[in-house]
Parts: structure tokens; C-alpha cells; sequence
């Protein structure tokens, strides 16, 4: 016999399943646009500059960026875990450790992803504030998702899931970006 849960997992649709991955990596996609309202101050390179002359990561990566993201992305996590236990959107049975563990690896992924990724900006000569599909927005989820895959989070690695992560992420990054232009935060809309 089929009890509601296992017929849930089965049968549940592909708008679920969207919800499902939307909430999943949510704690990455606030920790990575945080840091335009909460940071700024403090550079982590301090302004030094590489063998190539040019800034190690840039004006646009500071330390006050790194806890504002961060504590952003926790605190989605916090919040998931309370909302979102007993429904049936409730990624991880109802463990607050999971919820908060795995939301932790999310955001501090995707804040090293874009620390990563602004690394190589600089070494391929782009300007901070430089827009690069491939290195703003495919290196903050790339790490993300490395960095909570030991978690057993196989549902965000198939391929339709990537897939579906990858345009979720092309659109949240282009409308966080024109929001926080639009809002004076940003000087470009990307
Ligand atoms: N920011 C920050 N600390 C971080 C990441 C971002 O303070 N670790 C703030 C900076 O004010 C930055 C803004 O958020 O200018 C936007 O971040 P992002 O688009 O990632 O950086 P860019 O300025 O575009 O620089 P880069 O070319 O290196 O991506
Ligand atoms: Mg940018």
C-alpha cells in the first residue's frame, strides 16, 4: 500500500519539483546578492594586486560582503527550517541541523564561487563590475552545489535539475542585478 508520503515523492509534479529546487538553493541566491546592500567595506585583498599587475579580486569583494552574505544565507535557513517543516514542501523531514547545515555549505559555497570567480575575472583582464555570464553566475552555483553535494542532495544533480538550475539562476542574477541598480545600490544593471 501506498501511504501519502511515498505516493507524494512518486507522483509529485514538475511544479513541485521546481518549488522543491527553488527553495533547495535558496539560501546560495541570498547570500550571493547580500552583499550588494550589506557589503563594501573592507576589501579581502586590501587592494594588493597580482604578479599580472592587476587587482587579486577587486574593489567589489570585501569581508563585510563575505558576513553579510553569509549571515543572509543563514538566516534563509532559519527561516526554511521553520516554515517549511510539516508541509509538503519540507526538504529535509523536519531536521532543523540539515535545513541549517546544508543552507551553511550553500551560502559559504556560493560566496567562495564568486570570490573564485572574480579571481578569474581579474586574471582574464575584466574590469571589477565587469559583467561575465560564465564567471558571475555559472561560479557562484557551480561551488554551491559542489560544496553541499556530500549532503545527499542527489535530486539537485539530475540533469533536468541542473538544467532547470542554470536558467533559475540566469534569471534570478539579471533581476537581483537590475532590482539593486534600480534601487541605487548598483552603478550597472548586471
Ligand atoms: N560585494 C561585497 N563583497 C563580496 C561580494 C560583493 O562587498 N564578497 C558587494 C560589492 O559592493 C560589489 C557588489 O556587492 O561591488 C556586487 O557584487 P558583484 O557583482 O559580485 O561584484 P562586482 O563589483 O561586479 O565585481 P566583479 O567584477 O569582481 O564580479
Ligand atoms: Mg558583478
Amino acid at each position: 500500500m501506498l501511504d501519502w508520503l511515498t505516493f507524494y515523492s512518486v507522483y509529485s509534479s514538475p511544479l513541485d519539483e521546481v518549488l522543491r529546487l527553488l527553495l533547495f538553493i535558496l539560501p546560495a541566491y541570498i547570500a550571493n546578492a547580500a552583499p550588494v546592500a550589506l557589503g563594501g567595506l573592507f576589501p579581502i585583498d586590501g587592494g594588493r594586486k597580482a604578479r599580472d599587475g592587476r587587482p587579486l579580486f577587486g574593489r567589489g569583494k570585501t569581508w563585510l560582503g563575505l558576513a553579510g552574505g553569509l549571515s543572509a544565507g543563514l538566516l534563509v535557513a532559519v527561516m526554511e527550517a521553520h516554515l517549511l517543516t510539516g508541509t509538503p514542501y519540507d526538504l529535509w523531514a523536519g531536521h532543523a541541523e540539515r535545513y541549517l547545515l546544508i543552507g551553511t555549505l550553500l551560502s559559504a559555497g556560493a560566496l567562495a564561487g564568486d570570490l573564485t570567480g572574480s579571481f578569474a575575472k581579474r586574471r582574464l583582464g575584466y574590469v571589477p563590475g565587469a559583467p561575465s555570464f560564465a564567471l558571475d553566475q555559472l561560479s557562484f552555483l557551480a561551488a554551491a552545489l559542489l560544496a553541499a553535494a556530500p549532503l545527499g542532495v542527489e535530486f539537485a544533480f539530475r540533469p533536468l535539475s541542473l538544467l532547470f538550475l542554470l536558467l533559475a539562476t540566469y534569471v534570478f542574477h539579471r533581476l537581483a542585478n537590475t532590482l539593486a541598480h534600480l534601487a541605487g545600490l548598483k552603478r550597472v544593471p548586471w
